[in-house]
């Protein structure tokens, strides 16, 4: 059975104060639960977070890193400083990071390959838009952004990662997928991996996000093929974020 895992992705929010406040109250009121949890902060706040969060239950890591490993790209992170400040998790290819900064396809599969040459876990974010869905292509999007990873680094990659379904109309809009057009979703991932590699489908944890929180969660976490949650407006707020991480435990 895959255990469940609880990501919350912070987003552009929070300053020392409030994170602290934050992260320690999460501490609290998490202790002893069967589940998988991490947050996924700024940049400038991951000394913070490791400062807060080492020797806990509560794995920490970033939104986005560089595709590469150092060089002139004024601005950039590379994965390898993401581990000198202990991160274990990095997100790849965020709707918002393909819809905001140009991300293509192929860039979010060089940025999983970074993340994975350096010991980070990707977390590769796949998802339609309304406009996708409503023209019936929702699979046929999530497949061929899956595919950019595999036809990249094999299908084995994915042995070692994580892949959250974040339809993008439900994103910070507060309208979640229902359980059943998620699993729907989730199952046509996993199916399609497990035709490449049955072992590695079974394995893998496929996260939903997209406006989760303590009312809907449990529903989502009940199906299948859904392996947890990726949050983002819920995981700024502690007794929210602590709610769903104890709907999936
Ligand atoms: P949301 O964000 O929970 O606020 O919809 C999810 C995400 O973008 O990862």
């Amino acid at each position: 059975m895959r255990k469940k895992l609880v990501i919350g992705n912070w987003k552009m929010h929070g300053n020392l104060q409030q994170n602290e406040a934050l992260l320690s109250a999460i501490l609290r009121d998490i202790d002893g639960l069967a589940v998988g949890v991490a947050v996924c902060v700024p940049f400038p706040y991951l000394q913070q977070t490791a400062n807060l969060l080492s020797g806990s239950v509560v794995a920490w890591g970033a939104q986005t890193l560089s595709e590469h490993p150092s060089g002139a790209y004024t601005g950039e992170v590379s994965a390898s400083m993401l581990r000198d400040f202990g991160c274990r998790y990095v997100l790849v290819g965020h709707s918002e990071r393909r819809a905001l900064f140009g991300e293509t396809d192929a860039a979010v599969a060089a940025k999983f390959r970074s993340a994975q040459v350096n010991g980070l876990v990707p977390v590769l974010c796949v998802g339609e838009t309304l406009a996708e869905r409503d023209a019936g292509r929702t699979l046929e999007v999530v497949r061929a952004q899956v595919n950019a990873v595999i036809n990249l680094l094999g299908v084995e990659a994915l042995a070692s990662a994580v892949v959250a379904y974040e339809p993008v109309w439900a994103i910070g809009t507060g309208v979640t997928a229902s359980p059943a057009q998620a699993q729907e979703v989730h199952a046509a991932i996993r199916d399609h991996i497990a035709g490449a590699n049955c072992n590695v489908a079974q394995a893998l944890p496929i996260l939903y996000g997209g406006s989760v929180k303590a009312q809907n969660a449990a529903a989502l976490f009940a199906c299948k093929d859904i392996d947890g949650g990726l949050i983002g407006g819920a995981a700024l707020v502690a007794e929210d974020f602590v709610a769903v991480c104890r709907a999936a435990a």
